[in-house]
């Protein structure tokens, strides 16, 4: 059935918004096939958002580590640094064909809130982020990047004051404006038609992969939160069997419930957030608390597509934890000057882990989704604590001045 992946995805969402879905569905349908779509995303993809991003052999990284020949996707030098702008463009064009005015979105870590700030100034909508009011002091310097961009940032003040009380407000909103405003998930989540078009403007990740290596790799590495890089990575090799996909989930702190975002396999199935899927969940069915040192792992639901490729065994699910994926950007700037996003480093770490298992002959390719400018204070705190904490008393004596 359209809209759903084997049993996952779908549309449970209220009357209202059904019809605001079906429009939506419908117009995306109509649009992708369109050349002029393709030619003005094609258009942004490689003016604007710097495509085709660059696939390198880590000469460096794949000597220290011994074993397999490790190639990097970098997508961190996608404009505004990480995947998420490539489903970021594509919605505001449906958008923008659509006749919307306004953009909403809800942001937990700021990425996407930043991402889809930047394509609404872009497209010259106006743009409103809900944020949860504690998401809001942790990520400050996020915040002032969608200001900066134009966007109205909305703290949202009940509940636990984040993320999913984010995405309740921006819901709210959206049943009271659809009529002129479009609403950008951030990842391939959500109700039908979300997770297959973003699947679709993720896909060019492993097109490029595929031209950009002249043949077909053995292993495609790629981190989990919500499921679009690693889709993106993955849809162009589902059919080739001999090549293995492996998701990387975030393994936190600890196996408890509360210390960790890795669905698989302590996750239930159950519908929540519009679609139905693998989420983490209490034994009464309510959310369960989550954690990761990278907020874009930091959720409890996964891509209705992922949970169906879990289920048949296609994609093999994996955990790093939060001194690993610490590791593993350390290891990436040193070796090749790359620093990687926390998100991405979970997938660096496991990538590595697997090339020194495995013969010379082999290629790994590791998506590395985005770049480690966003996480500067998280790395500060690990890498350099004194003198950042130091630098960080200075500045704040000079605001008191
Ligand atoms: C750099 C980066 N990688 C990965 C993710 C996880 O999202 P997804 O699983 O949708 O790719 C995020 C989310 O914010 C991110 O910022």
């Amino acid at each position: 059935m359209k809209g759903y992946f084997g049993e996952y995805g779908g549309r449970y969402v209220p009357e209202m918004l059904q019809g605001e879905l079906d429009a939506l569905a419908k117009a995306y349908d109509q649009l992708k096939s369109t050349q002029k779509f393709k030619d003005e995303l094609h258009k942004l993809q490689t003016e604007y958002n710097n495509r085709p991003t660059p696939l390198i052999f880590a000469e460096n990284l794949t000597k220290r580590v011994g074993g397999a020949q490790i190639y990097l996707k970098n997508e961190g030098l996608n404009h505004t640094g990480a995947h998420k702008i490539n489903h970021c463009l594509g919605q505001a064009l449906v958008a923008k064909h659509l006749g919307k005015k306004r953009i909403i979105a809800e942001t937990g870590a700021g990425q996407h809130g930043v991402a889809t700030a930047t394509v609404a100034a872009k497209f010259g909508f106006e743009c409103t982020i809900y944020m949860g009011e504690i998401d809001m002091q942790r990520q400050r310097p996020n915040v002032i990047m969608m200001e900066l961009l134009g966007a109205k940032v909305v703290p949202v003040k009940h509940g636990s004051r984040t993320l999913k009380d984010a995405v309740s407000a921006t819901i709210r909103d959206w049943l009271q404006n659809s009529h002129d405003t479009h609403y950008i998930i951030g990842s391939c989540v959500g109700p039908d038609p979300y997770p297959r078009m973003n699947r679709d403007f993720q896909v060019i990740i492993g097109e490029e992969i595929h031209k950009q290596l002249g043949s077909l790799p053995d292993y495609v590495v790629a981190c989990v939160g919500g499921g679009s890089n690693a889709i993106g990575a993955f849809y162009t090799f589902l059919d080739k069997l001999s090549v293995q996909l492996i998701g990387v989930e975030a393994g936190g702190t600890g196996k408890e419930f509360g210390y960790h975002a890795s669905r698989f396999p302590d996750a239930e199935i159950g519908i929540m957030e519009g679609f139905k899927s693998y989420f983490l969940q209490d034994k009464d069915g309510n959310t369960a608390p989550t954690s990761s040192i990278a907020p874009g792992l930091d959720f409890i639901g996964i891509s209705p597509e992922l949970a169906e490729l879990a289920d048949s065994g296609r994609v093999q699910f994996e955990r790093v934890n939060d001194n690993e994926a610490l590791s593993a950007v350390e290891l990436l700037a040193r070796s090749e000057g790359i620093i990687p996003a926390l998100e991405s480093a979970h997938a660096v770490f496991y990538g590595a882990k697997l090339a020194k298992e495995l013969p010379k002959d082999k290629v790994i390719v590791i998506n590395v989704s985005g770049r480690g400018d966003k996480d500067l204070f998280a790395l500060a705190k690990h890498f350099s604590r004194k003198s950042f904490g130091e630098f960080l008393q200075a500045e704040a004596r000079g605001y008191d001045e």
